[in-house]
């Protein structure tokens, strides 16, 4: 088993889980198995996101942009959906997780939205953990629909152009509330954001793997925080700066 420092565990992680196609290939099956498959890798990950502490989980489990993929495939990845809020509302709730999402979900199926509100209704009080399903999300329309909110608040006076700054933005966009993830974790190989989160990633550490995402198990999610426990993150900042601050904190701990 890896060994992981859980007094420094990143406080988000993000995670596209990508490859349930290509692991669907490998084994001769149809897409769709591998999309079953990667539902209980999710399964997986929630559980030990939770036993370990992470606070924020965000999974990018569909695009915006994956709503142009067969009709065929769309409509089973929304009744996997379906299937996971109905099993899992009674381990969310066990486990004291809440359920939140980011994306236009108002695209989603009258009967997946219902079954979202209701899930994020009665998880909403939990408080040991977020599961934050990136759901019809991308990253550039989130964007737009921020920037498109502002304008009008600019117009009606509820906001001042010259209070526009990257926190009042940041309070614009579907995460308003969140922290930042520390961690980006990207399965199957592929070095790319594919429009998720890209303002929030600004100073993210990424982690690429080849894993696919229907293989991806606990020592896959500990060999990742174990990569970015070693990684230093500066801010912009140099070294000797960071050590700086780093003793500054520790000094106003001691008096606090
Ligand atoms: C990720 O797996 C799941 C979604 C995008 C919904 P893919 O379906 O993208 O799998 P590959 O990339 O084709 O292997
Ligand atoms: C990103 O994966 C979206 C999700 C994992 C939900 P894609 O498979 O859609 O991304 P591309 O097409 O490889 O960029
Ligand atoms: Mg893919």
């Amino acid at each position: 088993m890896i060994k992981i420092d859980t007094d420094r565990l990143p406080r988000h992680i993000a995670i596209i889980m990508d490859g349930n196609g290509r692991w669907a290939e490998k084994h001769t099956m149809g897409r769709i198995r591998g999309h079953r498959k990667g539902a209980q890798a999710v399964r997986t990950v929630v559980r030990a996101c939770r036993e370990i502490g992470i606070r924020y989980l965000t999974l990018f489990a569909f695009s915006s942009e994956n709503w142009e993929r067969p009709a065929k495939e769309v409509q089973a990845l929304m009744f996997l959906l379906e299937e996971y809020l109905d099993k899992e509302l009674a381990e969310l709730q066990k486990q004291e997780i809440r359920l939140t999402t980011i994306g236009d979900i108002e695209r989603l199926t009258p009967v997946v939205r219902e079954k979202l509100f209701q899930v994020k209704e009665s998880t909403a009080t939990n408080d040991k953990m977020v599961l934050n399903l990136a759901l019809s999300y991308g990253a550039q329309d989130e964007m737009i629909m921020a920037i498109k909110k502002i304008i009008e608040d600019c117009g009606s006076g509820k906001m001042e152009i010259k209070a526009i700054n990257k926190e009042t933005f940041s309070q614009y966009l579907y995460t308003s509330g969140m922290p930042d993830p520390d961690l980006m974790i990207r399965t199957s190989g592929e070095c790319r954001i594919s429009n998720f989160l890209l303002w929030q990633l600004a100073y993210t550490e990424l982690y690429f793997t080849k894993v696919l995402w229907p293989d991806f198990t606990k020592d896959d999610l500990y060999k990742a925080i174990a990569s970015y426990q070693k990684r230093e993150r500066r801010f912009g900042l140099t070294s000797e700066q960071l050590k700086e601050v780093n003793t500054e904190m520790c000094k106003g701990k001691v008096n606090a």
